[in-house]
């Protein structure tokens, strides 16, 4: 007679293949899924959950967050556990809190990681094994964690916030650090070409480090260069993974030039010949028409070289100032138009600025009686890459053409955050990304079906991801999963309200650990940073 210590019954089981739903059972044991099928009613169980009504699917993978220092700060990960996310590959845009060089490079590290919003940590690390070991002496995560090697992050260990290419010794470093990491467990390389020192790099450092990758079987994933003409940044994409044999992640498609809303078609062709031509590149989406980042990312790369602290001190020269005003008032990325109303402060970067979040910087230039270039300039100077902003600048034909595309998976960007954000109003993607797709755009915009829904948020992702263990359901993989309830499954989190749960996400299952129950969250912290081919 069998025995489980959990044992769902009844449930439409989606199996994360794509497959078309079924009723079955499905039990655990342990860490691991055991069984599937019906199950004996003679079995007995720890736990039996009558689950009748209600889907039962893997754990969702968010392809793209930025967890790296949330989750030390705090491991419950409310705003991704409740949404059923139970892996997070992190380390991306070019920020991951590994290798660091310490103590040389400390400050110009924490400058990088405070891009992410999320307050400081005090490094006393410097590899993948020494992150790994700081979360399980704070007692392990809600969830479990894919890292990836932030090439931001790689390059300042090896030539701090230098604006040239590396030498032959330090393109050496860079590849022997990334292959460390790699041997650790890392999943692969991400850069972030908008945001400086990832940005300094030129093609070939990032083909000659991609190559290291591809010998370790790992992926790069690429927050790419700004688009301003042509679609050259998904052709750099297609060149680096068609010369170094890597497998390539183009991070969160989107088209932000008002000048090429509605262009999605051109832009997914080039995924297309890429594939036919050889080249294993897919993307991931948030599904969301405004984006988010640190408000430093807009302003002229000559403005930001060398980080913030160098900024401030070049924005104290009057001509330095006036032509970075100048510049800023042009355009951002090298000339996309400012829309002042539709950029938003989210998170103010100052404890003492609680009034700013929320208000767009038309509104707050008007209020300081300055034009919005200099407002911008005066936020960046004092508060460095802490200031966050929520940018307008989609279109939501765009994003769902983007998402019912068969090589898009989900990644939030967002963070996994605790509930409580003081006065900050982050982008709701943290708290909403993947109940969105399963509530607006499966249930009520019919753009996906429910299994390709899921398929995408989990086997799809787990593939992309080069996770063996996670992303399906079948006997002997990892209990991550997800019980929840297809008619009621919804996102709440809204941009005034953003730090709303989830509704309809019953139980969340990580490591076969239950992490949500009936909605709540319980004290189990069964994450792990994983391995690359686990
Ligand atoms: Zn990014
Ligand atoms: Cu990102």
């Amino acid at each position: 007679m069998a025995h489980f210590d959990l044992l769902i019954r009844g449930a439409t089981l989606l199996d994360g293949t794509g497959a078309p739903p079924r009723p079955d059972d499905l039990g655990v044991v342990g860490e691991r899924i055991a069984a599937i099928g019906a199950i004996p009613g003679d079995a007995t169980a720890a736990r039996l959950i009558d689950a009748r009504g209600r889907a039962l699917c893997p754990g969702f993978i968010d392809v793209h967050s930025h967890s790296d220092v949330s989750l030390l700060l705090d491991p419950r990960g409310e705003s991704k556990v409740h949404q059923g996310v139970t892996t997070e590959v992190i380390g991306n845009c070019g920020f991951s809190a590994f290798p660091l060089a310490l103590p040389e490079r400390r400050q110009q590290h924490l400058d990088l990681l405070a891009s992410l919003g999320t307050g400081t940590i005090e490094p006393t690390w410097s590899d993948l094994e020494g992150y790994r070991a700081a979360f399980a002496q704070r007692g392990g995560t809600a969830l479990n964690l894919a890292p990836q090697v932030g090439h931001g992050t790689l390059r300042i260990a090896v030539m701090g916030m230098e604006r040239r290419p590396p030498t032959v010794e330090e393109l050496e470093r860079m590849q022997w650090l990334l292959a460390q990491a790699l041997e650790q467990g890392a999943f692969g390389l991400a850069s972030g070409l908008t945001y400086p020192p990832s940005g300094y790099a030129d093609t070939e450092e990032l083909i000659a480090l991609s190559r290291v990758v591809a010998r370790f079987g790992g992926h790069y994933a690429t927050h790419a260069r700004a688009e301003t003409e042509g679609f050259g940044h998904v052709e750099e994409a297609v060149r680096i993974g068609r010369e170094s044999g890597a497998r390539v992640q183009f991070s969160h498609l989107a088209l932000n030039v008002p000048a090429r809303w509605g262009r999605h078609a051109d832009l997914l062709r080039l995924f297309e010949h890429a594939r036919e031509r050889g080249v294993d590149i897919a993307y991931d989406v948030y599904p969301y028409a405004a984006s988010s980042s640190c408000l430093t990312q807009y302003l002229p790369g000559w403005v930001q070289a060398g980080g913030p602290r160098a900024m401030a001190e070049r924005l104290r020269d009057p001509g330095s100032r006036a032509r970075a005003r100048a510049d800023v008032a042009a355009g951002w990325f090298g000339g996309i138009p400012w829309l002042w109303d539709r950029v938003v402060i989210s998170r103010s970067g100052d404890p003492h600025d609680t009034a700013s979040p929320g208000k767009t910087l038309q509104a707050l230039a008007v209020e300081a009686g300055v034009p919005p270039e200099e407002l911008v300039l005066r936020l960046c100077e004092t508060r460095g890459n802490a200031v966050e902003v929520v940018l307008f600048y989609r279109t939501e034909e765009d994003v769902q053409a983007f998402l019912r595309h068969p090589l898009s998976t989900v990644g939030s960007d967002g963070l996994a955050l605790p509930r409580d954000q003081g006065e900050a109003r982050p982008h709701p993607r943290s708290f909403g990304a993947f109940p969105r797709v399963l509530g607006r755009y499966v249930r009520e915009l019919g753009l996906l079906d429910l299994a390709t829904a899921v398929h995408k948020m989990t086997g799809r992702a787990a593939e992309r991801v080069g996770l063996r263990d996670r992303g399906r359901l079948a006997e002997g993989l990892a209990a991550d999963l997800v019980l929840f309830d297809p008619a009621r499954v919804a996102d709440r989190a809204t941009f005034a309200e953003p730090c709303q749960l989830p509704a309809g996400i019953d139980l969340v299952v990580v490591n076969g650990h239950v992490v949500i129950d009936g909605g709540r969250q319980t004290k189990a912290r069964p994450g792990r940073v994983l391995r690359r081919g686990e």
